[in-house]
């Protein structure tokens, strides 16, 4: 395993300035990338399991149920494939469709990349005694900086999965695809995992299930805050609220201070006052419709090649050709 080295003067000096930063806008708001510590990778793995949390469980059967199609758009003939996975989690659903692609001819190197370390050591644990003989090179790096150095010759493609690009507003989105996209030559893809617009109910129930653990999830945010960079969050008198639009397609989730109180930070010099009620936006999940995925492609520099859906239309695993 490697380390990107952008993340040396890790993550409490960066966290500290995003923090510095966050908590001093209007509204207050803190970056969903860092809710990902050790504590937050363990949470967020009973979330994928929570009967509320559909994402992960569709996702999945899309990979597994299509894994054929899936792997002729990444590997059509017989040319190798770097195939480089940005925020691969546990690689869980990746190994489901890996175990496919290999049955191809084209040989494949898979380069999963992870800002958090824990999801890093998961993966490798689980893919060395799962797929031992895939080359694998994991890495930890931030995908707004990082990018792994594949082979001169093999064609590459690139996965998002997760529905993480939905974490992002529509300005960012489309610049992270740019992003993307200029790594890539023409002919490369990107396999791209994104959460549908369906019944508002049942998208809300995903991030506000009934057993709190999302809510320990952002919450744990906090603790975060405490223990790299000194702040004095208590943690019980903030609480996490979650709402849906239908109106412009996006749940988003926030922690609410439940008394008018300040925040210090004596490390850095921070005092933050809160009014009772008041927000710390944390997360963005942009459900999409598919003229919004074409649009969103285009304007990134891909074309839609091919679209899988589960049963219920609930979500879509799109590949995008580099055009
Ligand atoms: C919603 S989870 C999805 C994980 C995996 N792709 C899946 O579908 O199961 C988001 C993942 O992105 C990672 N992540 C968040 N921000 C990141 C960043 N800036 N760079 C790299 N990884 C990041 C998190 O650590 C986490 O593992």
């Amino acid at each position: 395993m490697t380390h990107d080295n952008s993340l040396a003067d890790t993550d409490a000096c960066a966290l500290a300035r995003h923090a510095a930063d966050g908590l001093a806008r209007t509204p207050k708001q803190l970056s969903s990338s860092w809710l990902y510590d050790a504590e937050g990778s363990r949470l967020f793995q009973q979330i994928m399991d929570l009967p509320e949390y559909y994402l992960t469980r569709v996702e999945h059967s899309i990979l597994r149920d299509q894994a054929q199609a899936i792997s002729a758009c990444i590997a059509p003939g017989v040319a190798a494939v770097d195939l480089i996975e940005l925020g691969s989690g546990d690689g869980a659903k990746t190994l489901t469709l890996l175990q496919k692609l290999m049955q191809r001819s084209a040989p494949v190197v898979y380069h999963p990349f992870d800002i958090s370390a824990h999801a890093i050591a998961e993966l490798s644990q689980r893919f060395a005694s799962e797929l031992p003989q895939l080359q694998l090179t994991p890495t930890i790096g931030d995908y707004f900086t990082h990018w792994p150095t594949p082979s001169d010759v093999n064609r590459q493609v690139a996965m998002f999965l997760g529905s993480n690009l939905g974490n992002f507003r529509q300005l960012e989105a489309v610049s992270f695809l740019q992003r993307i996209r200029s790594f890539l030559r023409p002919h490369d893809g990107l396999l791209l995992g994104v959460d549908l617009q369906k019944d508002p109910s049942i998208i809300l129930a995903a991030y506000d299930d009934s057993q709190h653990i999302t809510a320990a999830f952002n919450v744990n945010l906090l603790r975060r805050l405490n223990r790299e960079i000194g702040t004095d969050f208590v943690l019980d008198q903030f609480h996490h609220y979650a709402c849906y639009s239908p109106l412009d397609g996006a749940a988003r989730s926030f922690l609410v201070s439940r008394t008018a109180q300040t925040v210090r930070c004596a490390q850095l010099g921070l005092s933050v006052d809160f009014a009772a009620g008041e927000c710390i936006y944390v997360e963005q999940s942009q459900k999409y419709t598919v003229p919004m995925i074409d649009e969103l492609a285009t304007a990134g520099g891909f074309q839609r090649e091919q679209i899988f859906f589960d049963a219920e239309r609930w979500y879509a695993v799109v590949y995008l050709a580099a055009r």
